[in-house]
């Protein structure tokens, strides 16, 4: 009976294997948020080692990628990453949404909730130092601050506006 399990789960473990979701290496940069916003070297460096594997267009693959079930896992965070923020991307959204992404990477990252602990664990170099840290911070706020000093405050309000009551 055991032995059975085992032969069924080693068959659909191996079948898995065929199952190659898309993967995230277009690579498109063409609306970047450094198109739009100043971004230096170190804010670059510091975002494409610990932020763009799940906030880019491109994704870089470790080896271990290729196995199943880790794959769905993997994927499944570039593509919840990817819907969350996507530097890459960020040039298409609107004002308020720009102003209000940027406010939660700094809350993600005082918070030590980003980049995620399971990817720092094996992704030493990504665990942000407290200097660069307070880089991304301050990166962010000089945006937030530019936004606030050229958008009038209702643009930068993320709920749409109530439908007319008809009056
Ligand atoms: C291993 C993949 C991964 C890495 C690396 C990563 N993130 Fe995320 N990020 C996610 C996922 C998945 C979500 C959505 C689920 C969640 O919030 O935990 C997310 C959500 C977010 C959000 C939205 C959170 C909210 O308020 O709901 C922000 C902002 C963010 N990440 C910023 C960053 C920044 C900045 C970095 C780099 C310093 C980073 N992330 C690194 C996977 C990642």
């Amino acid at each position: 009976m055991i032995k059975k399990i085992l032969i069924g789960l080693l068959i659909v473990l191996i079948a898995i294997q065929f199952i190659k979701p898309t993967r995230n290496l277009s690579g498109n940069t063409d609306k970047d948020i450094s198109t739009i916003y100043p971004m230096s070297d170190s804010v670059k460096q510091i975002v494409t080692k610990a932020c763009a594997d799940c906030h880019s267009n491109k994704t870089v693959y470790p080896w271990y990628a290729s196995v199943q079930p880790l794959s769905f896992w993997l994927d499944h965070h570039v593509d919840e990453g990817k819907r969350e923020i996507n530097f890459n991307e960020f040039a298409s959204y609107r004002i308020g949404k720009q102003n209000h992404k940027l406010k939660e990477v700094i809350e993600q990252v005082k918070e030590d909730e980003m980049p995620l602990s399971s990817y720092t664990l094996i992704h030493k170099e990504a665990k942000l130092t407290a200097g660069e840290k307070a880089t991304l911070i301050q990166w962010c706020q000089n945006i937030m601050d530019s936004i606030k000093a050229n958008y009038p405050a209702d643009s930068l309000n993320i709920k749409r506006p109530p439908p007319p009551t008809g009056k």
